[in-house]
């Protein structure tokens, strides 16, 4: 296969290269704040740079240092740094202005009652109020606080004030709160705070704004028996990635989702989802969802063989042995090798020859890409969050074969089906 190195191939292209997206994340003095731990982790699992920005009163909850340290990144508490007046200091004034112009989102979380109040009044006696005051792109809170407090009409009066301005509200949840209390005012899980951003986000102009791509994740799951069934162990994680680094980019993202998959993890993808089992749902999911489409990026692992299901379950007595005849499924990639009108990307799994193999199913089903993962068991089992792996394209080799983290490489493919659509484009 002639070999294309990325660096000139990218240069022929048009298209900028992917920036990581960066979310600001405000937070406040609530007895919630810790979880902004979590929800930093969570972002930069999804490709997302995250910069904090913390009230006084956050700092009395939670260390400055810790989210320093899972950010990468200073965090801003001080609107009047060390030193004011010096030259060097002069960035460090402006940094709300600065912060207002970088983000492609600001999210509060968790967002106190006193916040709520200063953003819905337009008071900006703080860094993070400052911040909000200058920012101009999608914003949103998520509150956490006693019931009480997030009942009374003052509370809710500024939440509707926010609203009126723009801003979104991730509902906080019912449950126990940790005043000892019940009711409704428990900050919204992570889950559904990550998906409302990675949302506010999608709906910003992308390199796949207006697009529409349809992903498929997991494995699939063939009954034996209505109690058994036949399956592997996908998990759907670089699938889920993909989908999210899709959506940051402005696609709209169907999701076929199979068997394995994590079900908060799949909560945190701003995806349409279409739950599948077995390797006939997925096709008849996927024929449904690909009219239209931009892109299928099919990830999900399905089953190359099913058996004919039992109509009972099998029983041991008087068996030592079960022979199992199972019959070849449609593989549907190969179904799809006449429709050009969409980008369509693979993967092929392979614990030998990954590459050439790879190479083989790329030219046999006339795909635009694919994604060869060597798959080795003892570096990076199912699940992990690195994968060893190339991609390829009718060009030759677009990445090489090695082991890099998932995100990153989502973030790769993501880039790399904007550039496949738009050559698509140009040849109509
Ligand atoms: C232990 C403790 C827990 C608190 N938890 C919350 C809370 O969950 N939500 C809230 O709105 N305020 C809570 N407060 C009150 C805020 O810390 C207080 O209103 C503070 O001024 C908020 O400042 P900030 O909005 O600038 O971060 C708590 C106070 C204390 C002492």
């Amino acid at each position: 296969m002639r070999k294309l190195p990325w660096k000139r191939w990218t240069q022929r292209q048009k298209l900028k290269a992917t920036k990581a997206k960066t979310v600001l994340l405000g937070v406040t003095g609530g007895i919630a704040a810790y979880k902004a731990c979590e929800i930093v982790r969570r972002l930069d699992e999804h490709g997302l740079a995250v910069q904090v920005v913390m009230t006084e009163a956050a700092t009395r909850f939670i260390s400055p240092l810790t989210l320093a340290t899972l950010t990468g990144r200073p965090v801003w508490t001080d609107e009047f740094p060390q030193g004011v007046g010096t030259p060097a200091s002069a960035q460090d004034i402006i940094a709300h202005i600065g912060l207002a112009e970088q983000a492609d989102a600001f999210v509060v979380a968790p967002a106190t009652a006193n916040t709520i109040a200063k953003l819905a009044h337009g008071i900006a006696d703080n860094l993070l109020t400052s911040t909000a005051l200058a920012w101009r792109g999608p914003a949103l809170v998520a509150p956490a606080m006693n019931h009480r407090m997030y009942d009374n009409p003052a509370t809710q009066e500024n939440l509707q004030a926010l609203l009126q301005l723009g801003y979104i509200e991730i509902e906080p949840e019912e449950g126990w709160l940790a005043c000892g209390e019940t009711g409704r005012g428990r900050l919204a899980s992570t889950g559904r705070i990550v998906s409302s951003v990675l949302r506010a986000i999608q709906g910003r102009e992308g390199q796949l704004g207006g697009k529409r791509v349809v992903v498929t994740a997991g494995g699939t799951r063939e009954p034996l028996d209505p109690v058994r069934f036949i399956s592997n162990a996908s998990t759907g994680a670089l699938a889920l990635k993909c989908a999210s680094a899709l959506a940051a980019e402005g696609a709209h993202i169907d999701l076929v989702c199979g068997a394995g998959v994590n079900p908060e993890l799949l909560e945190e993808v701003p995806a349409e989802v279409t739950p599948v089992k077995t390797a006939a749902e997925m096709k008849s999911a996927i024929e449904e969802k690909i009219e239209g489409c931009d892109a299928l990026l099919m990830l999900a692992a399905v089953a190359d063989y099913a058996p004919a299901p039992a109509a009972q379950k099998i029983k041991k007595s008087g068996r030592e042995t079960l022979n199992l005849e199972l019959q070849r499924t449609e593989d549907i990639l190969w179904g799809l090798r006449e429709r050009r009108e969409f980008v369509r990307i693979g993967v092929s799994l392979e614990t030998e020859d990954a590459t050439n193999r790879a190479g083989a199913k790329l030219r046999d089903k006339g795909l635009d890409a694919i994604i060869a993962v060597d798959f080795r068991a003892d570096e990076a089992p199912y699940g992990d969050a690195s994968i060893r792996a190339a991609v390829l394209t009718g060009e030759g080799e677009h990445l090489p074969l090695e082991l890099r983290a998932k995100t990153e490489l989502a973030g790769e493919i993501a880039h790399l089906t904007a550039i496949l659509l738009d050559n698509k484009e140009k040849q109509r």
